[in-house]
């Protein structure tokens, strides 16, 4: 039977695929890598998490301690001697430092400790695969352009977030320092809540795209395009690639690709119907950093209890990624079997309901960590 090793399972992302996982568990042996500090506290998270994607607690009761394997990424050298590791024939390596903030564990555990666990697994004999999540963003797209995958060849002042940066180091370095690892890269374009529960796994991003919205102005047009996927898709395309053939050393998308993706204008309709507000096309504004520095006194009333500066902050960062205006091809994926992801608008109604009492100060706190 195959060993399945995912990292990030408390996360968003692994969340997804070890509830796809979890229920094909007559297939797959799992191990999970969690930070805890023992199995029993780490088994504890990871069922704290995949609760939030609906599954039931029979479902939940297959994981057990021996499903767990203590470790952090900011010290790959207390857990990469683990027998375990040796039986594992998959890898899908999710976790990371996935923030658009200035956490100083960033290049330590995206770039140096992930280096050093992906070293490890290419000693693993029986390894098959080590899918590897990237983010599409990681290239540094061109505005207004539809992007297909490529090696990356980025510098630093590309970047507008360190998390780019650190994801686009590792990428390279895996690709050009381990040639015997069976490398998959697969970049998610942006990910957003959940086709069924909404913004119940959690409400990264979906924020952004309510304050803008509240805020009737915001640094992209109404008319640009955004690629953005539920995280069950993202989930259902990670599966895939961990036995899909002939995808070994390939960088693969996972995006909505022209069909699938949205402008903003169509984002507002949706988020009005489904609020019961009235849609801000008529009087929206595109406007500059400055401009939405200048409303900066009103963002307490408008959004309730904030720190005004952190809010203007994750403007200006978000500000740059909205008005980008890019697509991300999915030609790769689509040929590889999948169907074309959902679209944001198809299921944004349950992200509403899911996050109508939280305040955009909560919500927010997950992409600044
Ligand atoms: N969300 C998106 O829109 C998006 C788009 C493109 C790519 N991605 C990529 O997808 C991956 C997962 O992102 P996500 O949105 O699922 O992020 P997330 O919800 O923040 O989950 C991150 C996961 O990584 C784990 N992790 C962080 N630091 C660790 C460490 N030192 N050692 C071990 N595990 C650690 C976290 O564990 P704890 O619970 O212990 O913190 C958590 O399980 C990332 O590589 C990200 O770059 C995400």
């Amino acid at each position: 039977m195959n060993t399945v090793l995912i990292t990030g399972a408390t996360g968003f992302l692994g969340g997804a695929v070890a509830v796809n996982l979890l229920k094909k568990s007559d297939h797959y042996r799992l191990l999970l890598l969690v930070r805890a500090n023992s199995q029993a506290a780490g088994l504890e998270r990871i069922k704290e998490n995949l609760l939030k994607f609906g599954v039931e607690a029979g479902q939940l009761n297959r994981l057990t301690h021996e499903n767990i394997l203590i470790g952090d990424l900011a010290e790959p050298e207390r857990f990469i001697d683990d027998a375990r590791l040796t039986k594992v024939t998959h890898v899908l390596n999710c976790a990371a430092v996935a923030s658009f903030g200035a956490n100083p564990l960033i290049w330590k555990v995206n770039v140096e400790g992930t280096f050093a666990f992906a070293s490890r697994m290419a000693r693993v004999k029986g390894l098959k695969r080590f899918v590897h999540v990237g983010t599409a963003m990681s290239c540094a797209p061109e505005a207004n352009s539809l992007v297909v995958e490529s090696e990356l060849n980025t510098l630093r002042e590309q970047h507008v977030v360190e998390y780019t940066w650190s994801k686009a180091t590792v990428e390279r370095m895996m690709s050009e320092m381990l040639p015997n690892l069976p490398l998959v890269i697969a970049r998610p374009s942006i990910v957003v809540g959940h086709s069924d529960c909404g913004c119940a796994p959690s409400p990264s991003i979906f924020w952004v795209f309510r304050m803008v919205l509240t805020l009737g102005k915001f640094m992209c047009e109404l008319n640009d395009r955004i690629d953005v996927v539920p995280v069950d898709y993202c989930a259902d395309a990670l599966e895939l690639l961990l036995t899909a053939p002939n995808v070994e050393k390939t960088i693969i998308h996972i995006s909505a690709g022209e069909n699938s993706s949205v402008t903003f204008a169509e984002i507002d309709q949706a988020m009005a119907q489904a609020s019961g507000h009235v849609a801000v096309a008529e009087t929206y504004q595109k406007v500059n950093y400055r401009e939405l520095a200048a409303s900066r006194s009103s963002f307490s009333s408008l959004f309730g209890p904030c720190n005004e500066r952190i809010l203007l902050r994750a403007m200006n960062l978000y500000g740059h990624f909205s008005k980008l205006n890019v697509v991300f091809s999915n030609e790769k994926l689509l040929e590889l079997g999948m169907p074309p992801s959902s679209k944001f608008t198809d299921y944004l109604h349950h992200c509403v309901a899911s996050t109508r009492n939280a305040t955009i100060a909560e919500l927010m706190e997950v992409d600044f960590k």
